[in-house]
This record gives structure tokens, sequence and C-alpha cells, in this order.
């Protein structure tokens, strides 16, 4: 059983990407449909009792923000899958300045300051990097090794 963890900054595709990939197959668990932590969790939970895959579509900027979910879900058995979902600063700013629901410029630019890349240590069975081109995703391994200099 799956649970994938999403992060990346508001705008830069994730529903996009739980539409175009996830929708038929995976839970959505995400803060912007549930509101609380307490209802994110409830659902979390029921996901592992019914063994459902999910998707959490959170922006998830720092390693704390993704062990909230990634701790009970390898203890529930499931495999973790992180999804870093990128797009350049000034991508996200224009398609969130573009869509009908915006998100306010100060939590855009307080995410990428805060911003942390998933790493394997956090505890990810698997890390992949998806971007989003003309011409649909494109989805690699995540390159985890520290550069050179
Ligand atoms: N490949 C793409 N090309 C152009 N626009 C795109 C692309 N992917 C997504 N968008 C648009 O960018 C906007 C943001 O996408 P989306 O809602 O998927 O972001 P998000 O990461 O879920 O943001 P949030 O964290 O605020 O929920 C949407 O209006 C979407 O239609
Ligand atoms: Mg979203």
């Amino acid at each position: 059983m799956e649970a994938v963890i999403f992060s990346g900054l508001q705008a830069a595709g994730k529903t996009t990407l739980y539409r175009d990939r996830f929708l038929e197959t995976h839970a959505r668990i995400a803060m912007d449909l549930l509101r609380t932590r307490a209802r994110e969790a409830a659902l979390m939970r029921v996901c592992f009792e019914t063994r459902t895959p999910f998707v959490v579509d959170n922006t998830n900027p720092t390693a704390a923000d993704r062990a909230r979910y990634l701790k009970p879900a390898r203890e529930a058995g499931f495999r973790v899958i992180g999804y870093l979902v990128e797009a350049d600063y000034a991508v996200a700013a224009s398609r969130n300045l573009a869509r009908t629901r915006t998100v306010p410029a100060a939590g855009l630019r307080d995410a990428a300051r805060r911003f942390v890349r998933p790493a394997p240590d956090e505890g990810f069975d698997e890390l992949w990097h998806a971007t989003a081109g003309p011409d649909g995703w494109r989805i690699e391994p995540l390159l985890t090794t520290p550069p050179l200099f």
C-alpha cells in the first residue's frame, strides 16, 4: 500500500499532478480541502485502516511537515513515496496570479524561503522529481546527492 507525499511551492502544480496521475487510484488528503489538522489526521487513519492508497497534497516545505505523514504511514506498513513538484519561483508566482483561487504573495515567498528539498534520510522509499513542461509532466528520480562544490 502506498502513501504519496507531495512537496512544492504554492501553484507549482501539485493538485494538477494529483488530477493527472492519481485521481483514479489514490485518495486526496489536503489542507485546502479538509481545513483542520484533526480532519486531516482522521482521513489518514481511515486510509490506513482501509488500506487505501493516498496522496498528501500540501506544500510540505520542510522535513518536519513531511514527517507528520511519513512516520505514521511507515508505522502502518505503507510504502512512502515522495514527489518534489518543482516550478521556478517566477513561474509559480505568475501561475498563482493567473488562477482564480490565488494565495497571498507573502505565503509563497515564505514557503520559498523555508523550503527544504525532500531527502532519503527522512525515510522515503522512493523520491521523484516532477516538473511540468508545455508537453506534460517530466517525472524523473530525484537527484539527492549533494553538489560537489
Ligand atoms: N504545466 C502547466 N502549465 C501551465 N499552467 C499550469 C501547469 N500546471 C498547472 N498549471 C496551472 O497553475 C496553477 C496552479 O496549479 P495547481 O493548482 O496544480 O498548483 P498547486 O501546487 O496545487 O498549488 P497550491 O499549493 O496553492 O494548492 C493552476 O491554475 C494550474 O491550472
Ligand atoms: Mg493545490
